[in-house]
């Protein structure tokens, strides 16, 4: 069957369709409702079956006899060392784990918060909260110890698991006291800490909270897998909405393996016993779908890589890893080849290597521009695919299933809806727009299972920002445009969301961090074009009356401010005082327009406009620190 024929029988029959996909799930009890409708625009899958999360990822593969097959590579080319782990191995591992968490009362529904980088050890702590019940919360270690605090505060964990250290090129980056500091700042303190001592860094260890990682499982009982609910959570993971508080979108245990079970072979072509790549990073959504439970589920071997494409040692690294390992699958951000395109613009490091095994590359995260997608073909001479999804979803919108079918490629486009998503395109008033023009991208409810059940401890802030704006649908926050053959194309974002090297970025926290400095009366933070990283935030700065103080002292002190408290992946540099911030009659900061002046791109004063000459002298500020920039 071809992807029209699966992608109308899903239209005919959606929960016949997802009925026959529960199959490839091991159930304690199976489903009978599959879909639940009765708190409409909430909606529930697989609500009356039981299950368990990390049986289906490593338990039933070991009992099937394949104990033996790799589960887990990791490839650290920073610390130049490799490992391996079996199915078997595993499951050891993550029951010692799950035990020792239980005995100190760690159980169902209970929250745990990780902190770790890209060492098998963080999915291992993924697992064992799965194992029991227990709900994760992965921080990515790139977040300072201000926003790791505020993540604490919302989902009240049991226990923290950490790191002692994260390794960047040519830094070693300790947690540890940002565990210590963000552990001051909440208001609500985890009762234990567990801490993997790496020695790049070894860490403090605070007398009766926290516990070395080791010697916390000493003899502990090895746990069973606890059944929970179709519905019960898995996992919160935040990201960033329009204003500075993150959003903790709620993953339930029973559609997210569903639909991860039917997208590694509908669309990655995985399956069991392949090897599958995605290159991010555990503290994103993609870590959680495709570096931890997919492939698991799939029963593939998974790769987690501590490095980066570049610099780490070359820009070759992608092409050994890929090489060394037999990786079939592979699955990265733009941005990455992007930056391997500029440091090997010919590829020659291709050359060094034998991809022979590989037959995909999959692109996600933001835009793919069509340079990078020719480039990409053009050296790996294998099929690039560009897909479409978002942390809520937790699996492509959008994709070419090429474990159904390769559809024809058409550059910028992320191809076409998969099953269990009618992408409609909206004007304001909530209508759905003809073939071809821009619109809001909008998904009709209800969403497939996998998707986001509502925000933690948030259920009105999940309607409000994404079931109200246009009624029986998720808003997506994105806006793009359908053609006449279905294919989908995604533009930009409607909201004040950034995306700056496949990391979304909120710009209202960024503007909150910037309000607090003692100088700064306004201001206003916008995504600015870039080469390397798709965006970059730039901040627009209006200074307290009377400051007298040096301009580019003050801003040296807000970008500090801000790696402080939001963290070095927020990638803030840029910044400019200006006089006044152009705003429309009613005070809107008219964000869009000051983004094209920024980017050299044409703009008109809106028509609501409170002063048009803000414009030009905005125009002047940013000349003055070289923007545009020339392309
Ligand atoms: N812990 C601590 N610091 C981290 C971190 C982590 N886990 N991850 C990133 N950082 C820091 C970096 O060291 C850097 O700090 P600096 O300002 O001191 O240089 C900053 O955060 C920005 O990091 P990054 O976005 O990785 O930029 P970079 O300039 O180091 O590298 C790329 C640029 C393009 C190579 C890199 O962004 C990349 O590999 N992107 C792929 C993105 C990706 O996989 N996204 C996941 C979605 S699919
Ligand atoms: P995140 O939740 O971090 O995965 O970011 C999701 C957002 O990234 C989406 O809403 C889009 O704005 C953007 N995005 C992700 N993948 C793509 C893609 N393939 N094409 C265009 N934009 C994308």
């Amino acid at each position: 069957m071809g992807y029209a024929e699966i992608y109308r029988g899903w239209k005919a029959d959606p929960e016949g369709f997802w009925r026959k996909a529960a199959e490839a799930i091991d159930w304690i009890e199976p489903s009978r409702a599959v879909l639940d409708s009765s708190r409409a625009p909430l909606y529930g899958w697989f609500a009356d079956g039981v299950c368990n999360t990390c049986f289906n990822a490593v338990d039933r593969h070991v009992l099937a006899g394949h104990g033996e097959r790799t589960a887990i590579i990791h490839d650290s080319p920073i610390t130049g060392t490799k490992s391996e782990i079996s199915y078997g191995e595993l499951r050891e591992r993550v029951a010692r784990l799950a035990g020792a968490l239980a005995e100190r009362g760690v159980g169902k529904g209970d929250r745990v918060v990780i902190y770790m980088p890209m060492v098998p050890e963080a999915l291992v702590a993924m697992l064992a909260c799965a194992r029991l019940g227990a709900v994760h919360s992965v921080v990515f270690g790139g977040f300072a110890a201000p926003e790791l605090a505020v993540r604490i505060d919302d989902a009240r964990p049991k226990a923290l698991i950490a790191a002692s250290c994260g390794l960047e090129p040519g830094r070693v980056v300790p947690y540890k006291p940002m565990v210590d500091a963000a552990i001051d700042l909440a208001q609500s303190k985890p009762e234990f800490c567990v801490i993997l001592q790496r020695d790049q860094a070894r860490a403090d260890l605070v007398a009766g909270r926290d516990h070395e990682w080791e010697a916390f499982q000493e003899g502990a009982v090895p746990a069973d897998c606890v059944p929970v609910g179709g519905m019960d959570p898995l996992y919160i993971l935040y990201t960033s909405g329009t204003t500075g508080a993150p959003k903790g979108v709620v993953r339930p245990n029973g559609g997210h393996m569903v639909a991860l079970a039917w997208t590694m072979k509908n669309i990655y072509g995985v399956e069991a016993g392949d090897v599958f790549w995605s290159a991010s990073d555990v503290g994103w959504v993609v870590g959680h779908s495709y570096i931890c439970y997919g492939p698991l589920i799939a029963g593939a071997t998974t790769i987690v890589f501590e490095g980066k494409p570049v610099g780490t040692p070359d820009a070759g690294t992608f092409w050994r890893v890929i090489a060394e390992h037999g990786v079939k699958s592979f699955f990265t951000a733009p941005t990455a080849f992007r930056a391997i395109k500029r440091e090997d613009p010919e590829a020659k490091l291709v050359g060094d290597y034998d991809l022979s095994t590989l037959q995909y590359l999959f692109l996600a995260g933001e835009r793919a521009d069509p340079d990078t997608i020719e480039w990409a073909q053009r050296h790996l001479k294998v099929p690039v695919i560009d897909h479409w999804w978002q942390t809520e979803t937790g699996w492509a919108i959008a994709a070419n299933p090429a474990g159904i079918e390769l559809l024809p490629v058409k550059l910028g486009s992320p191809t076409v809806p998969m099953p269990g998503y009618d992408v409609q395109i909206l004007n304001e008033a909530g209508e759905p727009l003809p073939t071809g023009q821009l619109g809001a991208v909008a998904i009709r409810l209800p969403l497939p299972p996998g998707t986001l059940s509502t925000l933690w401890n948030a259920e009105a802030r999940f309607v409000k920002s994404y079931l109200t704006t246009y009624p029986g649908y998720y808003e997506t926050g994105d806006a793009g445009i359908i053609d006449a053959d279905g294919y989908v194309s995604i533009m930009a974002r409607t909201d004040d969301v950034i995306n700056v090297a496949g990391h979304r970025l909120s710009t209202g926290a960024m503007e909150e961090v910037l309000a607090s400095h003692p100088d700064v009366a306004e201001c206003a933070v916008i995504g600015v074009a870039d080469e390397l990283k798709g965006q970059l935030p730039m901040g627009f700065i209006c200074l307290n009356r009377g400051c007298e103080r040096d301009h580019d002292e003050i801003i040296r002190e807000c970008v500090k401010l801000v790696r402080e408290r939001i963290g070095p992946v927020a990638a803030f540099k840029a910044a400019v005082v200006v006089d006044r911030l152009p705003k429309t009659r009613s005070g809107k900061i008219l964000r869009g327009v000051m983004g094209r002046i920024a980017d050299g791109q044409e703009y008109k004063a809106p028509a609501t406009i409170d002063d048009p000459a803000i414009l030009g002298e905005i125009s002047e500020s940013l000349a003055q620190i070289g923007y545009p920039h020339a392309h």
